[in-house]
């Protein structure tokens, strides 16, 4: 395992596993399968109604907490009571604290629930704060208002849309992405890439285990989802092989522009009114 040092600090392993759009049972199974494979990083959110579930996994895995970096996401329809989300977060995950916890996406009242996870940090409840689906200007605007700094910003990236223009950004604060749909949500034109196929055959490795050692080269703290056991073990065995400068180069002309989803000012009024309960999963 790599790890990269956050400007907090603290030292994060460079993959963990993703648990979008996994049923309890599912994100379950899969967090305990990853932590007994190794990883030692997961990442969930209130949205995806399986922290409960999570908290199991890693509970059965028999990993102690201190070891796990877990990482959550408090939803826009919870930010008018964040301190509150926050304790009601942890409650689901059956934890003391969380090693990151992220704003899911800029809507509603995210300077002050931006202020209520500072709050958090001093209560010793969190220890690193993260913006996920911010533009830049939101992150500025972020940065005016607020005392500590995000330590990861989670974004969509892979080949296909690198956020070169964000990594710049965020270069100078130290913040650090976390990149979601790493493997392009499976999308197979992504991952059978010639460019992919070439390198993995070369270094004995699959494609998509190309393109997450990619990420990690370039710094891209990666979070694949999988409930394929398989895939969770390959997907962090990828430490034992450097693409070269000139495999990175030619890697880098698969860049299109081109992003999987991109927030439309309606959405965004659209994520303030998703607002299940979130207390109510298995
Ligand atoms: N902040 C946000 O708004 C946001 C949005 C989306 C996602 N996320 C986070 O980012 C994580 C990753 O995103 P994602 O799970 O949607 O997309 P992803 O990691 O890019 O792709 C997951 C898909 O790829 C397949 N896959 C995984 N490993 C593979 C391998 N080694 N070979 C071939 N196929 C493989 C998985 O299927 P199998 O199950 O069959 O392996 C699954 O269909 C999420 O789980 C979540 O934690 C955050």
């Amino acid at each position: 395992m790599d790890y990269i040092t956050l400007n907090n600090g603290r030292k994060v392993p460079m993959c963990g596993i993703g648990t979008f759009l996994m049923q309890p049972d599912a994100a379950e199974e899969a967090v305990c399968n990853a932590l007994m494979c190794g990883y030692r990083l997961i990442d969930t959110a209130n949205a995806y109604l399986n922290e409960r579930a999570c908290g199991r996994g890693m509970r059965r895995s028999g990993v102690a907490r201190e070891d796990i970096y877990l990482s959550t996401k408090l939803w826009p329809s919870v930010y008018a009571d964040a301190d509150n989300a926050i304790d009601q977060t942890l409650a689901r995950l059956d934890t003391d604290y969380v090693d990151l916890l992220f704003l899911h996406q800029p809507a509603g009242d995210y300077i002050g629930a931006y202020r209520a996870m500072e709050r958090a940090v001093k209560a010793g409840k969190v220890r690193a704060l993260g913006l996920s689906n911010f533009e830049i200007p939101q992150i500025r605007e972020v940065l005016d208002a607020c005392e500590i700094a995000p330590a990861f910003l989670q974004v969509e990236a892979h080949p296909y849309f690198p956020q070169t223009e964000l990594k710049a950004f965020l270069q100078p604060l130290g913040s650090v992405i976390m990149a979601w749909y790493p493997l392009g949500h499976g999308d197979k034109n992504l991952v059978n890439e010639p460019v992919f196929t070439a390198l993995a055959r070369k270094y004995g490795k699959s494609n998509a285990q190309i393109i997450l050692r990619w990420h990690t080269q370039v710094g891209n703290v990666v979070i694949p989802g999988s409930t394929n056991p398989a895939h969770i073990r390959d997907n962090i065995d990828i430490f034992d092989f450097t693409l070269t400068d000139a495999e990175m180069a030619e890697i880098a002309q698969v860049d299109s522009g081109r992003r999987y989803y991109e927030a439309k000012p309606e959405m965004l009024e659209g994520y303030l009114q998703f607002a299940p309960d979130f207390d109510d999963q298995p």
